[in-house]
């Protein structure tokens, strides 16, 4: 396993990655396999990243595993990708929470079969002794769908007498969004050679850092994480207002 450059001081290392895991399907087709044989070798590239982000102290990290876009794939992929998440949470779980991982699902549930919601209650409820790294999975998730959900949620607090609409600002907003409670994002990786953000964290994303890789997702390792980490530490982030070396600017 490669190790980050120790010049890379902790300040300037992000809090917050979230990544589009593509690629699987070429990487698979590259090597004249079935599709589902690169979702196989990519859920290798998930726990590879997990352990990256823990040795490297990176707290946060959400990977987008299934988009509310994906449904429209044909029938088998999608039950391919669903029997790998359930067996996944299954063999990864204990693991996972013996080495400090909390885990979150993020997403619209009501659409998954009962035991694949029940699965996902019941890695939530599995809490580490410390939490070393907050490990979101987006799972029918759209960043369209988050913003409707916050704007629901804001609206039924308005209508209940607990929020005054006059109250309601992008921080207030914010508060009902999916990832209001953890670091903002920081760092916006996605693999597999496109440069689209595909409906991904759409109200997180507003200052991110994003960094794109021709990389295949099955092939996505620390060493990767380790070339957009350097990418990352050497941004001026001016977050709108002047940097240091008083360039405006967004
Ligand atoms: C995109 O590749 C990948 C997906 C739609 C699924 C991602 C799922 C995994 C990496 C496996 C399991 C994840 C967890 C969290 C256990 P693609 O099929 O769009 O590839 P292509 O662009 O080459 O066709």
């Amino acid at each position: 396993m490669s190790i980050i450059d120790p010049a890379i001081a902790v300040q300037r290392l992000p809090r917050h990655v979230a990544i589009v895991m593509d690629g699987n399907g070429r990487w698979a087709e590259a090597r004249h396999r079935p599709r589902s044989f690169g979702h196989h070798e990519g859920v290798k590239a998930v726990r590879a990243s997990v352990e990256a982000c823990i040795r490297r102290h990176i707290p946060t990290l959400t990977l987008f595993a299934f988009s509310s876009e994906n449904w429209k794939r044909p029938e088998e992929e999608v039950g391919t990708l669903m029997e790998l998440f359930m067996k996944a949470m299954d063999r990864e779980v204990d693991e996972l929470v013996a080495n400090g991982v909390s885990l979150r699902f993020i997403g619209e549930r009501a659409a998954f079969a009962a035991p694949i919601r029940e699965r996902m209650d019941r890695c939530e409820e599995r809490a580490p002794a410390s939490t070393r790294l907050q490990l979101n999975i987006a799972a029918n998730y759209g960043g369209r769908w988050d913003i409707v959900q916050a704007a629901r949620g804001v609206a039924r607090a308005v209508a209940a007498g607990e929020l005054d609409a006059a109250r309601i600002d992008e921080s207030v907003f914010d508060a009902y969004t999916c990832l209001a409670d953890l670091p903002p994002l920081d760092l916006f990786i996605r693999t597999g050679g496109e440069t689209r953000v595909s409906n991904f964290l759409l109200w997180q994303l507003a200052y991110a850092e994003l960094w794109f890789s021709d990389v295949l997702w099955p092939d996505f390792d620390a060493g990767t994480l380790d070339a957009a980490l350097a990418d990352y530490a050497r941004r001026e982030r001016r977050f709108g207002g002047r940097g240091a070396s008083g360039g405006a600017g967004a």
